[in-house]
């Protein structure tokens, strides 16, 4: 079939945007105006809209293998990315990956997998936490991100408006600074669907975590209004974000109170109990023989990594400890001394990458985190048994 007959039939397209699926803007943007023109279509889009950034998952070596790296090659060779774009972790470590006991043949091909998005003037900052190093959207501007911890957070905390992109879709954007207007980027797609009453205290990072959990798994991708939260910090809001997305599958959530976006009242109603948050820990706490301590997931702020180091003061690990965060936040990091007190006590800052998407299974059988996500995946993807604390819980547990 011409294409020509199939693309582009249902949409409104410019005549510029005309031209990039014809090919006159280089076959990297045919390329990409062509999975966007697509997705539109499929999804019911009326038009392409402009976007102020993209955020791309699938980064790892771990997970593109050879196919995704001859994929972004082929892309490199005339795609350059039009708005502000950022990478989501890599499976290493892009400066210390031998201190993470990466195999050589492993960070080859990552290097490779990093070079492909330099060449497409890809900002390459690898980090689910784009948000804490630059790549921060306003109220109300549209954007493509892929991670869906970063995607939720950036729809719900900051009020920025975008789909759960696949890897290809947010490159596309990337390439040519448009994505097709549906889902979440419409203000009737926004709105509430159930009222999550919450009978229990939640505040601390794993009872975030819990609540993500609990209210995920009882209305999967439905949009909730959370009410009977009282407060909530940077630090819980990420932790919320990337649970209910891990655990559910939703794209946003709203607070009563606390988060920024105008809904209406949803009819449909549940309510959570203290018993449910506890159950909840519970579940995710299946061992008590760790041998690894994961904390940053999503990729930990400055804050947490301070915390750690005050905790970690003085003290030696007797476990493999990762802090899992952005290059950025590591360099403020050194330059604050808390690296130094951090790996004085055994443990590692892991830059760039993390625990779900570096190539660690096997090594390891038990892992404590704060993370709910973190647990998850430790647990489906990497075989590990798990226990969730507190960051104090999870230096007593390292140090003991
Ligand atoms: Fe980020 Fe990895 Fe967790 S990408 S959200 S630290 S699983």
């Amino acid at each position: 079939m011409d294409w020509k007959s199939f693309w582009g039939e249902g949409m409104e397209l410019t005549k510029e945007e005309r031209e990039m699926l014809e090919g006159k803007q280089g076959n990297a943007v045919k390329k990409s105006m062509e999975i966007l023109v697509a997705l539109g279509e499929i999804y019911g889009a009326k038009r392409l809209i402009g976007i102020e950034s993209v955020q791309i998952a699938g980064v790892s070596y771990h997970n593109l293998g050879d196919a995704g790296l001859e994929y972004l090659a082929e892309l490199a060779k005339d795609g350059k990315a039009r708005v502000l774009t950022t990478l989501n972790p890599a499976g290493m470590d892009l400066k210390d990956w031998k201190k993470l006991g990466i195999s050589d043949e492993f960070a080859e091909k990552q290097v490779k997998v990093i070079e492909a998005f330099e060449k497409m003037g890809v900002t390459v900052t690898c980090t689910c936490t784009p948000y804490l190093i630059g790549n921060l959207p306003l109220y109300g501007q549209h954007i493509a991100w892929s991670e869906s911890s970063a995607v939720c957070f950036a729809n719900s905390a900051i009020g920025a408006r975008t789909n759960r992109e696949g890897g290809p879709s947010s490159i596309a954007s990337a390439l040519t600074g448009k994505t097709p207007e549906y889902g979440l980027h419409l203000e009737e797609n926004r709105q509430a669907q159930v009222k999550v009453k919450v009978n229990a205290k939640i505040d601390t990072v794993p009872k975030f975590g819990a609540i993500g959990k609990v209210v995920g798994e009882r209305i999967g991708n439905k949009i909730p209004l959370i009410e009977g939260i009282e407060k909530a910090t940077l630090e819980q809001l990420k932790s919320l974000s990337a649970s209910i997305a891990t655990f559910g599958g939703t794209a946003l959530f709203h607070i009563k109170g606390i988060t920024p976006n105008r809904t209406s009242e949803p009819r449909e109603s549940i309510e959570v109990s203290e018993r449910e948050i506890t159950q909840a820990i519970e579940s995710m706490s299946d061992t008590e023989e760790i041998d690894f301590v994961g904390v940053g997931c999503p990729h930990a702020s400055i804050k947490e990594i301070q915390e750690i180091a005050a905790l970690l003061k003085g003290k030696t690990v007797k476990k493999e400890f990762w802090v899992c965060t952005a290059r950025q936040t590591k360099e403020l990091a050194d330059k604050m001394g808390y690296t130094e007190k951090i790996e004085k006590a055994g443990a590692k800052i892991a830059a760039d990458t993390c625990m779900a998407v570096a190539p660690i299974k096997g090594k390891y059988r038990g892992m404590m985190t704060n993370s709910a996500k973190a647990s998850y995946y430790a647990a489906g993807h990497n075989a590990f048994k798990t226990k969730i604390g507190s960051i104090r819980e999870c230096v007593e547990e390292a140090t003991k």
